[in-house]
């Protein structure tokens, strides 16, 4: 059972402010039971502006899947990203909100009936296939759909690969494909893949680009006269100490050598890259358990159990293959010791981290872990009856002047100013500078917001 929350206002900061500073004040408060989130609207902008910077010519189509949070689709939105789709429910959400039916692609290669009817109902014109019978069930539902071939590239090491699933062999199916497709009277005009989520191989990007420049002649060759749409998918890092500085020059070489200015319009799909970062989670110590060393000398383990686990928000850690980190909130000045942290329901399995160490936690105080927006929150579940954490979104003043004129964004959405300067100290597993918590990407800038508001 989901338990859906009402939308929260978004808190406006006048001043400086920063996660762990608002967790504290809320904590503080002495009525926060339940686990809940930060979510910096600011780093959803600043990435935006970055990738803008660095990828001009690659429009971001954000992955839905990887959280649907309605705010954070609603930011990106008023902001002109496009959207990747993988479901009717996905393009209920987006459409919704006001997009445009031409800034989505529907990007699951294997649709269901229905689902590809409805994309076809709501003017979705352009989806993946990487197989012969997903082409006879487009033919069947939307003979008139814009196909786009996805083709397997798979980088050398990725959290989730994905070419185990998704993506023709370039070589030997999709030639076929694109045949078979022109048989059929259907309309390719593209290409995509996707190197794998949390790829970290950058050269990956330039081959998936090779590959599919060969396969645009191929499309050509087979009477696909309007092929112009290269997918670079995502696979992009997110975490608030990645850059995607070194994956852009790749893109960039790639492009330029492939696809000059002009010839194609280009695309992505991100999905972790403008999530992650925004998200910082706050989960509270509400038991703890002392193991006695098994040896003389050696160590006490001790358990703490947490308001959030493997059910909930850290099933990113058994399906997103991430290693979260615990930080404490509040320096108690107690040494580090051995310890796991486990989440709240009644299965062995909710280990949240098995072996780590941290400071000594009485009961009631409260564990961050940050870098928390990506393939988290869609898939918690209230499992055993302990509610999946809500979200308290937050942007700073200045920026809240600017996006609640940027639709589908309203001005009823932003609660009242009040002021910042919540930082407070930095707590002791934390990075030490004072600007340790601030974004290492640059502000966004104002122009970011005119392009937008052109749109
Ligand atoms: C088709 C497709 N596009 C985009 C994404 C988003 O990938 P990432 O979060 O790595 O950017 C995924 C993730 O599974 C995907 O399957």
């Amino acid at each position: 059972m989901k338990v859906v929350e009402e939308e929260q206002l978004i808190t406006v900061m006048d001043g400086p402010w920063s996660p762990t500073g608002l967790i504290r004040e809320i904590v503080d408060s002495g009525t926060q039971e339940d686990p809940f989130y930060i979510m910096d609207l600011g780093e959803v902008v600043a990435r935006y502006h970055r990738w803008k910077e660095l990828m001009p010519r690659v429009e971001p189509f954000y992955a839905v899947k990887c959280n649907d949070d309605k705010l954070l689709v609603s930011t990106l939105a008023a902001l002109g990203a496009g959207f990747d789709c993988a479901s009717k429910v996905e393009i209920e959400l987006v459409t919704s909100i006001g997009v445009a039916p031409e800034r989505i692609i529907f990007a699951n290669p294997a649709k269901m009936a229905s689902h590809i009817r409805y994309a076809s109902a709501m003017g979705v014109d352009v989806m993946t296939f990487d197989s012969e019978t997903e082409l006879m069930k487009i033919k069947q539902f939307m003979p008139h759909a814009q196909l786009v071939i996805r083709i397997r590239c798979d980088a050398a090491a990725a959290q989730c690969p994905l070419g185990i699933k998704f993506g023709c062999d370039p070589l030997t199916e999709a030639p076929r494909l694109l045949k078979l497709a022109a048989v059929l009277g259907l309309d390719v005009v593209g290409v995509s893949f996707h190197v794998g989520s949390g790829a970290s191989e950058t050269a990956v990007y330039g081959r998936g680009i090779s590959l599919a420049r060969a396969l645009f002649r191929t499309a050509r060759d087979a009477g696909h006269v309007r092929m112009q749409l290269l997918d670079i998918g995502g696979g992009f890092p997110g975490g608030r100490h990645d850059d995607i500085q070194e994956v852009s020059e790749v893109i960039n070489a790639a492009l330029e050598e492939h696809f000059p200015i002009g010839s194609v319009r280009v695309i992505a799909e991100p999905g972790r890259y403008f999530a992650a970062a925004a998200y910082t989670l706050a989960a509270m110590v509400h038991a703890k358990r002392e193991i006695a060393p098994i040896e003389s000398g050696g160590e006490t383990h001790t358990m703490y159990f947490i308001n959030d686990g493997v059910y909930g928000s850290f099933n990113c850690v058994l399906y997103d293959h991430q290693h979260v980190k615990a930080e404490t909130l509040n320096d108690n000045g107690t040494p580090l010791s051995e310890c796991s942290v486990w989440g709240p329901t009644c299965d062995g399995l909710d280990c949240v981290l098995p072996n780590v160490r941290l400071p000594t936690l009485a009961i009631g105080d409260w564990l961050v872990f940050r870098d928390m927006g990506a393939y988290t929150l869609p898939v918690a579940s209230a499992f055993n009856g302990f509610p999946v954490p809500t979200v308290r979104p937050v942007v700073d003043a200045r920026l809240a002047s600017i996006l609640k004129e940027l639709r589908p964004l309203t001005a009823s959405q932003f609660a009242a100013t009040r002021s910042g300067a919540t930082s407070g100290p930095p707590s002791p597993t934390a990075p030490a500078s004072p600007h340790a918590e601030a974004s290492p990407l640059p502000p966004p800038a104002r122009a970011v917001f005119v392009e937008c508001a052109l749109k």
